[in-house]
């Protein structure tokens, strides 16, 4: 069957309902950016620049979801709770569900999934610094960050793919050796401090005798390929090239992406819209291409943009018409810059019933 991305509108209780028979155990990754018991409105902040005859465009506020909730934070676990239980079953045997909240009740929402998931597939607590100028609080500190729950469908097959982020300067700092082939640091191959008197053998290799870490055989292979550096001192090291180094390791904490400000070019008015280059490295650590990536609080569409740009194929669910506008939208915007040739795959719209 030719594979068509779907966008639903809807209440995701319903939509997950509906597409479990079909989609049980099909999809690889589950991001979902839900209410976070804030308890505030949030609009989208249209913009009409086209009509306006002046140098300011005019912004109309348009209501787009209530993070209200009159039965307060047991309503809300209720409403999460109820969604969150459907979520596993879709999920592939190495399937994982990135849940992104705030302070306000990411720890109530751990305790739901570890119930729901298990503890033991609880992989990671990932925070992201979503601002640079936290409000200033009456009482405390201003918060500054976001919490990305990540859990397994089974942590024995998950494991994420490699991520790597840019060098930063401080990474940078000790390439500060150059030759033709570019700029490197160097890295020890002889046992320091503790590991040096704790027995390990020492052997002399072209001239030096010293407690090596590793075998003659691999410091010949590394000398042949031109990458021991011998100081003056006749003292050894390997040479690692920066341009071999594809970045820094990822942890979970995220420092790098910076948040949307309303000057991006991506930004579309939508007030809680994350930045495509934290759902790229979310997609990038959990998937592959081809692989279903699905996201029921779907908002202004970021989730579905960053698949649909990396070759995944997606499932993007809104309550609000106006989300499922907007995530139309920006499709038609990608695929305007689409390469020559290449064919976008259709999103077919589903309107499921709500009652
Ligand atoms: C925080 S926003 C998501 C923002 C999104 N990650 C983005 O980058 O634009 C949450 C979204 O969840 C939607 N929503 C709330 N309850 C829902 C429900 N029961 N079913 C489907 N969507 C819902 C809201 O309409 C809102 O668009």
């Amino acid at each position: 069957m030719v594979w068509q991305n779907i966008i639903i509108q809807g209440d995701c209780l319903r939509a997950i309902e509906n597409l479990t028979p079909e989609y049980h155990g099909k999809i690889k990754l589950i991001y979902i950016d839900p209410p976070f018991f804030s308890g505030t409105d949030y609009s989208l902040k249209k913009r009409y620049d086209e009509s306006s005859s002046n140098d300011s465009p005019e912004i109309e506020d348009i209501k787009t979801y209530s993070d209200k909730w009159e039965g307060g934070l047991e309503e809300y676990l209720k409403f999460m709770r109820e969604r969150l239980e459907l979520m596993p079953e879709l999920l592939t045997e190495d399937g994982s569900i990135w849940i992104h909240l705030d302070f306000h009740v990411a720890h109530y929402i751990k305790t739901i999934l570890d119930e729901i998931m298990g503890y033991h597939n609880f992989v990671n607590q990932i925070i992201w610094k979503r601002t640079n100028s936290p409000k200033i609080q009456s009482k405390g500190f201003g918060s500054q960050h976001d919490i990305i729950l990540l859990y397994a469908k089974d942590s024995s097959n998950f494991r994420t793919n490699l991520v790597y982020r840019e060098h930063d300067e401080r990474a940078l700092k000790p390439y500060s050796y150059k030759d033709e082939r570019g700029r490197f640091r160097l890295i020890e191959i002889e046992a320091q401090g503790i590991q040096r008197t704790e027995g390990r053998k020492r052997y002399e290799w072209r001239g030096r005798t010293a407690p090596y870490l590793y075998k003659r055989e691999k410091l010949d292979a590394w000398w042949e390929q031109g990458l021991i550096y011998e100081s003056r001192n006749n003292r050894y090291s390997k040479k690692q090239y920066l341009a071999d180094v594809p970045g820094i390791p990822v942890s979970d904490l995220w420092l790098d992406i910076p948040p949307l400000q309303g000057s991006s070019k991506e930004y579309l008015g939508f007030i809680t819209q994350k930045p495509e280059a934290l759902l790229e490295r979310i997609i990038h650590a959990a998937t592959i291409k081809n692989d279903i990536v699905a996201d029921f609080f779907a908002g202004s569409g970021t989730t579905a943009a960053v698949a649909e740009k990396t070759g995944r194929k997606w499932i993007a669910c809104d309550w609000s018409e106006i989300s499922i506008d907007l995530i139309q939208k920006r499709l038609e915007q990608i695929w305007k810059k689409w390469p020559k040739g290449k064919e976008p795959i259709k999103a077919n719209l589903v309107k499921v019933d709500n009652s």
